[in-house]
């Protein structure tokens, strides 16, 4: 600022004025060669030719700091580590959960009144079948079919990797867990008809992520208009090699009845070697 200049130089000839020009110059050179660098900007190290690179730093838009090479490399990381863990939240917080099922976790199983080995299957599968295509988690009311599934999801979402080892080539997909129940899909979609509303922004995110949960298959009515639905989803994300983890209440044979057989063929190769019956008391019941 032209006011704030002009009293600083002011003050500057006041105290100097006593000396010549060559005494201020003498002064200055005498200044060690080390100084004639300024230091880092961030720690105060001073410049060292052979560890530090001799740039300027973009610190944040538009302003260039000179930090040495040390500071950079830290800032570089930070900045990493700090894009990673928004990647991890923003993943995260695409599954968007009922109130009840956001503490279902493999660690809140208990093993005392659940099914061991359904638990340990499907853990198992979270953890290591990553080219899988699909689980299936088949069995009574209560028995902790969404408990185990929800705790699947989470298990991988807690993992930085890719949700998903396959990755479907050329098909637009979201790495993210989604979850939805199929009554609650079916009616929300008669809404949409009733009201014009575009079905694509339901449908779409569910078609598009690469794994998603579709809870309590057979739940929903069953009309022509679910099972086509149903089969629509299913049958894209068995094209683009999308993985899905499906509970149900039906035992196969009330699946086969209810869906046509070439989606029953495709949900079969999902979930082949991958059909866990849990078998427990009804937990809600005590
Ligand atoms: N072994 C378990 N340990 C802890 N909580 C459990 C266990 N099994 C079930 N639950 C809890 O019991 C409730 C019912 O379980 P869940 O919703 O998973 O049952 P479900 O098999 O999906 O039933 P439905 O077929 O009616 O959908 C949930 O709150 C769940 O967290
Ligand atoms: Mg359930
Ligand atoms: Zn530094």
């Amino acid at each position: 600022m032209p006011g704030k200049r002009s009293k600083r130089s002011s003050a500057a000839t006041n105290s100097n004025s006593a000396e010549s020009i060559g005494e201020v110059m003498s002064r200055t050179v005498r200044i060690p060669r080390t100084y004639v660098k300024p230091g880092c900007e961030r720690c105060s190290k001073l410049y060292d030719r052979d560890v530090d690179a001799d740039r300027s730093y973009n610190y944040s838009p538009g302003v260039d700091r000179w930090l040495c090479a040390g500071c950079i490399d830290e800032i570089e990381s930070e900045k990493r580590e700090a894009a990673e863990s928004e990647r991890l939240q923003t993943r995260r917080n695409a599954l968007v959960l009922p109130y009840r099922l956001g503490q279902m976790t493999f660690g809140g199983y208990d093993t005392g009144r659940g099914d061991l080995s359904a638990r340990d299957r499907s853990r198992a599968w979270a953890r290591d079948a990553r080219d899988s295509p699909g689980i299936m988690l088949c069995g009574s009311p209560g028995v902790g079919k969404t408990h185990l599934g929800v705790a699947i999801l989470n298990e991988r979402l807690d993992d930085p990797r890719p949700l998903v080892e396959t990755r479907p080539i050329g098909a637009p997909f979201e790495d993210c867990a989604r979850f939805v129940d199929c009554g609650d899909l079916i009616a929300s979609l008669q809404v949409c008809i009733q009201t014009k509303a575009p079905a694509s922004e339901i449908i779409d995110p569910l078609r598009r992520c690469s794994l998603l949960l579709l809870d309590d298959l057979g739940s929903e009515r069953s009309t022509e208009f679910s099972a086509n639905t149903i089969s629509l989803l299913l049958r894209g994300r068995w094209n683009d090699a999308l993985t899905t983890v499906i509970t149900s209440n039906l035992a196969p044979k009330a699946l086969n009845e209810r869906f046509d057989s070439r989606v029953i063929s495709r949900m079969g190769g999902m979930c082949k070697d991958n059909v866990v019956l849990v078998q427990s008391k009804d937990y809600r019941l005590g």
